[in-house]
Formats: C-alpha cells, structure tokens, sequence
C-alpha cells in the first residue's frame, strides 16, 4: 500500500469528513479522498457526510443537486465505506448541524472568516455578489466537525485552514463558557505527494470544473470513456524516463505515472522503473487497463445502486439515525454552556 491509502499509526478516535454534492466524483475524489476513509474504517469510527448544506453556497439547480446527494453516497459505498461500520449520511438530515452552525457564526471573528483563502477564491472579484452563506461557510464545517467531537478530519490540503479555523472555534468556545465541550481536532492531509491533476494540462489539479470533458475521468465513466480519455491525455514526444528525476519538467507525463501508481497501490518510483523507455502509446494501454480494472467494479455497483434509490435513501435515513443520536446530545451540552433556556 502506499502512505496515501494506509491510516497513519498512532491515529485513534473519531473521524469525520464530507463531500459536496456538486457534480459527479472522479479520479481524484477516489484516489485523493475515498480510498483513504475506506482504509481508516478499520481501525476508526468514522461518521462521512454528503455536505448539501455547503453545497448551496453557491447555486445549484435543485434536481440536479438531489441526483447528486445520491450519487454521491452511492460512490461512498460502491468505493468501499461501509454502512454497517460507519455512519453515512446527509448533512441536511441532522438538524444539529446548521444549529451548531449559528452558534460558531456568533463565536468566529469576521477577522478570522476574512482570513480564509477559499472563500477569497470562490468569490473572486465580485465579492458583493458572492451568498452569505458562502461567506460563513467554514463556521458550518466547524459544525460538521465538532457536533460530532470529531478529534481527525480527513482533508484534502486545500481545506486544511478549515480544520485550523474549526481548532480556532473550540478553543474559543471552551474559553469564553468556561467549558471544555469540544475536542481540537488534526488535519489528516489526504493523498500527501500523490495530486491527480487534469488529463489536459498536468498543472491544473483533476476537478469538475475542468473545461475540457476529456481532462476529468468520472467514477460513472464507461470502460470506453475511460479510455478515450487516457488516448486523448496530454503527452510530449519522448519516451518515458528510467528515473523519477527524469520526470522533472514533464508534469503531464509525471501526472499519468503518478495515476498508474495509485491505482496499482505501488510507489511512483516502481511505476517508472515498470514503464522505463516505454512509448506513451504503450503506456497508455496499460493504464487504461489498469484504470478499467479497478474503477469497473465501483462504476457498476453505483449503477446498481442508482437504480435502487430506495436502498440508498435507506442506507442514509439510518445514517442519519445514527448521527443524530451522536450530535443531539453534543447540541444540548452546547445549548446549555450558552445560557438558552431548556425547551422542555
Ligand atoms: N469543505 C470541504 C470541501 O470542500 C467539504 C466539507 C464540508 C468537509 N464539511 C466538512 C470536509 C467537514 C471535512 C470535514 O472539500
């Protein structure tokens, strides 16, 4: 295994994590983010989200969000997350996280928010324009984080200032009530050293947002997309190096090797000493190979599963089941060291 799909030792507690439903998970999803829960389940709990209520801080046309929720707990569980061990669920379907959300609104500094480097991305220059909700976002994932007590949070290195703002809320929260409710939670950088960037241009990371529908391979991806895609996957004319200091220079090159090592669970050494002086025409060939092998299976159990709605929908309601009886009773500790006067 490589260090991108093993837990790290020493790593014990709760973890949780989340995926926007936004758009169809890809390569980089699986490899990036999803091998690795499945990996930690074995020796975790572990609570994983589809996070609708991030979603929507920017817009998202309501069908296709719902078809999306599905899906992607459907790629959760065709990926290897495992219902009956770990809680999968909606983010919308535990109240307690939106209501935990108001209260960290009331607990993070607009200085600390204005820090946040994504949300400086995402808004762009039209920043007046940009949802509130956007704005406040990363006070939501302190929620998703710390309604569960959740002590490691999964993450891509993107979203690891997210998990230091969410340190940031707790400590906060424990010190102004005088309390010691919530946990600091620690980052888990997820596929370290191991970037899927796009087919199309080895600088820029694999995302949905890519524009060319040839730069992104989709976990619903056909053996025959799949493989249209690598053929297409941008190349340059030498042949591959004998040594991974050879790759310097060759993001793209760097790029498919980097894929072909992840997928066969080797080191990017091995893959290079593999395909050594190897045509990018033969290389190809085995990566789509390689490719087919492995994301077939997922790609036709969430086919069975989309068929299914009422199987997923069920998966999720126990999820949620499941969550709530964590998060309700972290609410009430919260709703309590804030001062609110009990509903019953
Ligand atoms: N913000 C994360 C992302 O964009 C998704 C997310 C939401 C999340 N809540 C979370 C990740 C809680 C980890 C823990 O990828």
């Amino acid at each position: 295994m490589t260090s991108g799909s093993t837990p790290r030792t020493g790593l014990s507690g709760r973890i949780l994590s989340g995926i926007k439903p936004t758009g169809d998970l890809h390569l980089g999803n699986y490899l990036g983010a999803l091998r690795n829960w499945v990996a930690m389940q074995k020796g975790y709990e572990c609570l994983f989200c589809v996070v609708d209520l991030h979603a929507i801080t920017v817009w998202q046309e309501p069908k296709e969000l719902l078809r999306a929720t599905r899906e992607v707990a459907a790629g959760m569980i065709a990926s290897g997350v495992d219902p009956a061990s770990s809680t999968l669920f909606v983010q919308s379907h535990v109240p307690a996280h939106a209501q935990l959300a108001w209260v960290f609104n009331c607990v993070a500094r607009l200085g600390w928010l204005n820090r946040m480097t994504q949300f400086k991305d995402k808004a762009g220059k039209n920043r007046e324009a940009a949802s509130a909700g956007l704005y406040v976002y990363p006070n939501l994932m302190a929620a998703d984080i710390l309604v569960y007590k959740a002590t490691h949070v999964p993450v891509g290195e993107d979203q690891k200032q997210h998990v230091e703002l969410t340190r940031d809320i707790a400590q906060k929260f424990n010190n102004d009530f005088g309390v010691n409710v919530f946990p600091l939670p620690e980052p888990v950088i997820e596929g370290a050293g191991m970037r899927i960037m796009s087919l199309r241009d080895g600088s820029r990371k694999m995302s949905k947002s890519e524009p060319s529908e040839f730069a992104c391979i989709y976990l619903t991806d056909t053996a025959d997309g799949i493989s249209q895609k690598i053929k297409r996957a941008t190349t340059d004319p030498n042949p591959l190096p004998d040594s991974v200091a050879g790759l310097e220079g060759r993001a793209e090159a760097a790029n498919l090797l980097n894929i072909y090592a992840a997928l066969t669970d080797c080191t990017l050494e091995q893959a290079v000493a593999e395909h050594a002086g190897s045509q990018f025409s033969q290389f190809k060939v085995r990566l789509t190979d390689t490719a087919v092998a492995v994301l077939g299976p997922i790609n036709a159990e969430m086919k069975r599963l989309m068929d299914d709605p009422a199987e997923i929908d069920l998966i999720l309601k126990r999820g949620a089941d499941k969550a709530t009886a964590i998060a309700a009773p972290v609410l009430a500790e919260v709703y309590k060291a804030v001062g609110f006067l009990p509903a019953s």
